[in-house]
């Protein structure tokens, strides 16, 4: 990773997968073309140069493209540094150790969803969750985005932030072990993967935010992956779709097929409404004790203040 990277004014050797943020190639002012991009990962970021003669790998990268590097690392102007020997584009390395730096994320995110994965019983959701962590495509803008517009979780990131809340609270909810308890972890933490196409990575609304239902699309985004849950788990495919669309699908029943989708609809109304209280009276005078956001909804901010 990039924090073990030492600095040293030696040339030091390593290897390692990491991603590549703004690759472009330029010119030497003796007109050799030279790469020169941003290596990253969760720990770090570190200036890299691939040198016409020297570096051997692909020319046409793509921003945060995962790839396998030997490189040498010097320092320059009190920096650390490398040069690129060699690079292959890479599907491997652990998705939470390539979460880009960039990203900003609050700093206990990532070890909090590290922690829920870990946590995680049953293999075959293990390995459903992996592949979508794997999943470029997905995981990196379920890192991003907002969970809404304004009202909850609204910041860049703020998807996340909300996922792994949900999740954290149906895992204390629920103390049985198993199967349906790593099920409801799972589908709190991904029952609103399709808000990344409701929103893009400055969190503004898309055309698919305003005309599709975010639960539809939670669906086609996991299909290819639901898919191969069903090859292992029949079963445990369909729980999983039924949990993800259990309130807003044709069979929506005042008690839920399996009870704990109660624990998850619990959930997100419990991190959704908390935040969003919050962000209302962030900005408020302390004297004031209600805010009302619409005809329907009216947070009270008691006194705590006690006579004894
Ligand atoms: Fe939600």
């Amino acid at each position: 990773m990039i924090i073990d990277i030492q600095p040293d004014k030696a040339c030091t050797q390593f290897k390692g997968v990491f991603r590549v943020c703004q690759p472009h190639w330029r010119k030497t002012q003796k007109g050799a073309d030279f790469m020169v991009t941003n290596l990253v990962d969760v720990t770090g970021g570190m200036t890299a140069y691939g040198w016409e003669g020297k570096y051997d790998g692909p020319r046409d990268l793509i921003d945060l493209e995962r790839v396998e590097i030997v490189a040498t690392s010097r320092t320059f102007n009190g920096a650390t540094i490398c040069d690129i020997m060699s690079m292959e584009r890479s599907g491997g390395g652990n998705p939470l150790d390539l979460i880009p730096c960039t990203f900003m994320l609050n700093r206990d995110l990532v070890p909090r969803l590290s922690k829920i994965i870990d946590n995680l019983e049953i293999p075959a959701i293990r390995a459903f969750v992996g592949e979508v962590m794997n999943d470029d495509k997905l995981f990196l803008p379920f890192l991003q985005v907002p969970a809404s517009g304004r009202h909850h979780h609204s910041e860049p990131t703020g998807l996340l932030r909300h996922s792994v809340e949900c999740a954290t609270m149906v895992a204390k909810m629920l103390e049985l072990h198993g199967h349906e308890r790593d099920l409801a972890i799972v589908a709190a933490l991904l029952h609103d993967i399709g808000k990344i196409k409701c929103f893009d990575s400055l969190g503004k609304r898309t055309v698919s935010g305003y005309v599709l239902d975010h639960d539809m699309l939670t669906l086609e985004l996991l299909a290819p992956h639901l898919a191969g849950l069903d090859e292992s788990w029949p079963d445990g495919g369909v729980a999983l779709r039924y949990l993800l669309t259990w309130r807003s699908g044709k069979r929506k029943m005042s008690v839920p097929l399996l009870t704990v989708a109660e624990a998850i609809a619990c959930a997100d109304r419990l991190s959704s409404g908390l935040d969003h209280k919050e962000q209302i009276f962030s900005d408020a005078p302390e004297w004031r004790r209600f805010a009302r956001i619409s005809a329907n909804t009216l947070y009270w901010r008691p006194r705590w203040e006690m006579n004894c």
